[in-house]
């Protein structure tokens, strides 16, 4: 079979499989048949509405799991491939090009009506050993290469790109030091945007990173790199805050992320307007809140879970600019942050059984526009 056929199976399958579950005849404002929730989270975006996208990320495996795909469908209108268009991936040996895993993520988003977040074209992290030895004379085109193949492989099927991710240092000290800016010089982002935009000129742009979602010297680092990306006229539509976060706005204790900066909702508002100012849009592209490091009882952490979701998603619904909302991951024990140690993050919007938690309708109500 191949991938768009088992796509199209996987889709049919779920969607009976979440008539069975939560019987026919539902809502079906989503692209999966009938859906548990009136006022699924797609339903809330779009049209009039600041934000278009609120999205949550898939690998293969998952969209077999008939739950985790009809739960996606529902809810979502955006998938990002957690893993499956980065280097290590689609391009594991020098020009030879895999792109049948995020294939299959692609066909099942356009049989559910939905837009795909592109992630990510280059990174210092899941790059394949091979591109370290690559030739000094070699690197530029090998480089112009990886990104024009897959963006233009994808073109029109992926609306938005993450081209650079987290190549600002984390003291705020200029571009973190890796192997595209030893080889390329810092113009290596200019050079990425203008490629991708060769590549596909309909797709929108970003620049994504961590700890530059408020204030502080990794965000002002940010906004300096992205100001001189405008006013040098490259091809830059817009800003990925990743918003890895727990519950006092920090980062989970135990995500090897150093804490930099701050990150409070009007610290978030601010950093929103200055690159509106720039003519830009803002993504929050890889959310979830940890509640790892927080005691108490269930009820009271996953209260102040749902309402940290709550305002961050309120501040991008309340500044216009702001056009989408990721998480990263759909229930608790698909989330990364687990992986980091083995004490459980619970940072998500659903738990094992699919069932929306507090958390769920904390952005639920923020796209609602209620408090
Ligand atoms: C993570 C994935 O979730 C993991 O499965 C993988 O092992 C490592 O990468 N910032 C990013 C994402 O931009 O690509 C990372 O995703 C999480 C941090």
């Amino acid at each position: 079979m191949n991938t768009i056929a088992s796509s199209r199976a996987i889709a049919l399958l779920s969607a009976s499989l979440c008539c069975a579950a939560w019987g026919c005849g539902g809502p079906t404002q989503s692209g999966a048949g009938n859906c548990p929730r009136d006022a699924a989270l797609r339903s809330l975006v779009g049209g009039d509405a600041s934000v278009q996208i609120i999205g949550a990320t898939a690998t293969p495996e998952q969209l077999n799991n008939p739950m985790y795909a009809s739960t996606l469908a529902c809810e979502f209108n955006s998938i990002t491939p957690e893993n499956d268009m980065k280097w290590e991936t689609i391009e594991p040996q020098r020009g030879v090009f895999h792109f049948d895993r995020a294939d299959q993520i692609v066909a099942f988003a356009q049989s559910h009506q939905m837009a795909v977040r592109g992630h990510t074209l280059v990174w210092h992290e899941q790059l394949p050993d091979w591109v370290a030895s690559v030739p000094a004379a070699a690197f530029r085109q090998m480089f112009i290469d990886h990104i024009y193949n897959e963006v233009f492989y994808f073109r029109g099927r992926v609306a938005r790109w993450d081209v650079v991710n987290e190549a600002i240092a984390d003291d705020g000290n200029g571009l973190r030091q890796t192997i595209f800016r030893d080889r390329l010089g810092p113009d290596y982002i200019a050079l990425a945007f203008i490629t991708a935009n060769a590549a596909d000129p309909a797709a929108e742009l970003y620049i994504n990173d961590y700890g530059a979602e408020g204030a502080g010297d990794k965000a002002n680092e940010l906004f300096r790199t992205v100001e001189a990306l405008v006013h040098a006229g490259v091809p830059i539509h817009g800003v990925g805050l990743q918003m890895h976060i727990d519950t006092q706005y920090g980062v989970p204790w135990n995500y090897f992320e150093p804490v930099v900066g701050t990150r409070s909702p009007p610290e978030i508002a601010a950093n929103i307007a200055r690159f509106r100012a720039l003519g830009l849009h803002v993504q929050i592209t890889e959310m979830d809140v940890s509640i790892a490091n927080l005691l108490g009882i269930d009820f009271t952490r996953f209260e102040l879970q749902r309402a940290v979701y709550h305002d961050v998603v309120a501040v991008c619904v309340q500044n216009r600019s702001c056009t989408g909302i990721t998480v990263w991951g759909l229930n608790d024990s698909a989330s990364w942050l687990n992986s980091q140690l083995l004490i459980p993050q619970n940072a998500l919007l659903f738990d094992d059984m699919f069932a929306p938690k507090p958390a769920y309708f904390g952005v639920q109500a923020a796209l609602a526009g209620r408090p």
